[in-house]
C-alpha cells in the first residue's frame, strides 16, 4: 500500500491511468486490500465479469454505502431518516421497497418531458451570468467548475424542492451563500472522510465535524421546502412543472412524505457534481473538437433558431447528435469510471472463487480508452453512438459490441433513478451556451484526480466567444 502514499507511483494519479498500471501489473482481477478494517474490494477490468457480477446480483442489490453519509444519518439526524437511508446508501428490502416506489417518478419520460421550461429558465440565466464573468479575454474564471456547480444545484432544486434557489446571481442572500458553502464543503470533504482511517468514528476531527455541518446545513435546506410544497400543494397553489401532471414532490409527498423528504436529499447528494463535471468534459472536448462543435450547433440552431426562442416540453424529442456528443464525453472522460456491487452469490470470475457478498469494483472506465473496445478510443467521435454511420474499418461502428464496457449510469434494478433528468439537464444547458458562445480552450488536456465523481481539476478557464461576433458558421466537415 505504500505505492499510494506521497512518492508512490500510484500518488495523486489520474484515476483511469491509476486502474491501467493496477491492470497491466496485476491482470484482469486482482484484491485490494481493505485498509484501517474495511473490508477488501475485489477490482474486475473484465467486461464479461462485469456481466456476470450483475445478472447475478439479485433482487435488492448491494452496493456499498458511503461511510459518512451513513453516519451522518444513522447518528447526527436519526430524528428525520428514521430508519430509512435513502436509494443511495440503504440496502435489502427497505431500499427494494422505496426504490419500486419511486421508479415511475423518477424515470417516467413524460415527468421528465414536463420540467425542460423550468429548467430552461435556469440555463438562461446562468448564461446571462456567464457574460457578467468572462473577463477582457473572453475567458471564464478560474472557478468556473465552481459555477457550473450552482448551475446544477439551482437546476436540480427546481425539481427535488420545487423552489428556485437563487445561488446563480447570489446577490448576498445569507441562505444561499450558505447552500454555496456546504455543497463545496461536501464534495471536498466526503471523499477525504472516506479515504482517511475512519478514526471519526471516535474522535471527531475537524475536517469531520465540518462534513457534518455541511450535511446538516443541506438536509434543514430540503426539509423546508419539502415543508413549504407541502403546504402550498395542500392549498392547492400553482406548481412549476407544464401540463395536468403533478409534479416529482407531489407525487412522493402522495407516495410517502419521507420518501419525499430523504429523495431530494439524494437528489441534492447525486445531482450537482455528476451533472456539472459532463457539462466540463463535453465543453472541452467540443472546443478541441471544432468541427464537431460546429455540427452539434446546426443541431442547436434548429431548436433554437433564435436566442429568445423558448425550449418546449417536446423541443428535446429529436435531439441525436447532442446525445451522442453527451455519451463520447462519458466515454472519454468518465464521470463514474466504474460500478460497485457487493457479489449477490458464490460466483467463479477468471478461476477465482469469490464469495457471496463480497464487495466488487467494476472499472469500465479503463475500457473505453482501449482500442480493442472502441476503434480510435482516444478520439472523440460521436457519430459512433449514431447507428446511421459507418466508421471505415472499425466494426459496430466504432463502438464495442458488448454493452458491457460502457455503463455510465449503472445497470440494472439500482441503475442511477436521475438518468432522465441528468441527460434533459445537461441537453438543455448545452444548447443555451452553445447558442450563445462558440467556445475555445487553450490550456492543455484536463487532468483528473481520486475523488467519488472524476471532475477535471484545472482552472475552466473556457473561452467564450460571443457567437455575433464570430464569422458565419462554416459546414462541418464529415468524419
Ligand atoms: C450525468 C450525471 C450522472 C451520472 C453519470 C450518474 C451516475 C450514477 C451511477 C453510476 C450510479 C450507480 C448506479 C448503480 O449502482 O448501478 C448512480 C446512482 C444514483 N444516482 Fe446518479 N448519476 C448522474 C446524475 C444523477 C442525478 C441528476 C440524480 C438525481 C436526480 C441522481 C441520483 C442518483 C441516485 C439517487 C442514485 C442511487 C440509486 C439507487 O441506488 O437506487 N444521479 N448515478
Amino acid at each position: 500500500m505504500r505505492a499510494f502514499l506521497p512518492g508512490g507511483k500510484f500518488h495523486n494519479k489520474d484515476p483511469i491511468d491509476m486502474h491501467k498500471l493496477l491492470n497491466s501489473e496485476y491482470g484482469n482481477i486482482l484484491r485490494f486490500p481493505g485498509q484501517f478494517g474495511r473490508k477488501d474490494i475485489i477490482i474486475t477490468y473484465d467486461p464479461q465479469d462485469f456481466e456476470t457480477i450483475f445478472r447475478m446480483e439479485g433482487a435488492w442489490p448491494y452496493r456499498r454505502p458511503i461511510y459518512a453519509f451513513d453516519y451522518f444519518r444513522q447518528n447526527v439526524r436519526a430524528d428525520l431518516y428514521k430508519n430509512n437511508g435513502g436509494l443511495l446508501n440503504d440496502q435489502g428490502e427497505i431500499w427494494g421497497q422505496m426504490r419500486s416506489a419511486v421508479n415511475p417518478v423518477m424515470l417516467k419520460p413524460k415527468t421528465v418531458r414536463a420540467y425542460i421550461p423550468a429548467i430552461d429558465d435556469v440555463a438562461v440565466e446562468f448564461v446571462g451570468q456567464m457574460k457578467t464573468l468572462s473577463d477582457e479575454n473572453q475567458e471564464m474564471p478560474a472557478n468556473f467548475g465552481f459555477e457550473l456547480n450552482k448551475w446544477a444545484l439551482e437546476s436540480i432544486a427546481v425539481i427535488a424542492l420545487e423552489h428556485r434557489l437563487g445561488v446563480i446571481s447570489n446577490n448576498g442572500d445569507p441562505e444561499s451563500q450558505k447552500i454555496i458553502e456546504s455543497v463545496k464543503d461536501m464534495f471536498h470533504l466526503s471523499f477525504k472522510v472516506e479515504v482517511l482511517p475512519p478514526i471519526w468514528n471516535y474522535i471527531q476531527i475537524p475536517m469531520f465535524k465540518k462534513l457534518m455541518a455541511a450535511f446538516n446545513t443541506m438536509t434543514d435546506i430540503s426539509k423546508k421546502y419539502v415543508d413549504n410544497a407541502t403546504e402550498r400543494i395542500l392549498k392547492g397553489e400553482a406548481k412549476n412543472v407544464e401540463g395536468s401532471d403533478d409534479s416529482v414532490l407531489e407525487k412522493l409527498l402522495k407516495i410517502n412524505p419521507d420518501y419525499a423528504f430523504i429523495m431530494a436529499m439524494d437528489m441534492l447528494l447525486a445531482g450537482i457534481d455528476t451533472t456539472s463535471t459532463v457539462v466540463a468534459d463535453l465543453l472541452y472536448h467540443l472546443a478541441i473538437n471544432p468541427s464537431k462543435q460546429e455540427k452539434l450547433r446546426e443541431e442547436v440552431m434548429r431548436i433554437l433558431p433564435s436566442v429568445d426562442s423558448k425550449l418546449t416540453t417536446t423541443s428535446l424529442n429529436s435531439v441525436p447528435y447532442m446525445r451522442a456528443c453527451i455519451k463520447e464525453a462519458m466515454r472519454l472522460t468518465p464521470t463514474v469510471p466504474g460500478n460497485l456491487r457487493g457479489a449477490g452469490r458464490n460466483l467463479v470470475l477468471q478461476g477465482y472463487q469469490i464469495p457471496k457478498d463480497t464487495d466488487m469494483a467494476m472499472v469500465g472506465g479503463v475500457l473505453h480508452l482501449d482500442d480493442s473496445h472502441f476503434a480510435k478510443s482516444k478520439e472523440f467521435i460521436p457519430e459512433r453512438w449514431l447507428n446511421d454511420i459507418e466508421m471505415e474499418g472499425c466494426p459496430n461502428g466504432g463502438k464495442s459490441p458488448n454493452p458491457f464496457t460502457f455503463l455510465p449510469f449503472g445497470f440494472g434494478s439500482r441503475t442511477c433513478i436521475g438518468k432522465r433528468f441528468a441527460e434533459m439537464e445537461v441537453t438543455v444547458i448545452m444548447f443555451r451556451i452553445l447558442r450563445e458562445f462558440k467556445v475555445e480552450w487553450h490550456y492543455g488536456p484536463l487532468k483528473f484526480m481520486q475523488a467519488f465523481i472524476i471532475a477535471p481539476t484545472n482552472d475552466l478557464k473556457f473561452k467564450m466567444i460571443p457567437l455575433k461576433y464570430y464569422p458565419k458558421q462554416q459546414k462541418s466537415q464529415k468524419i
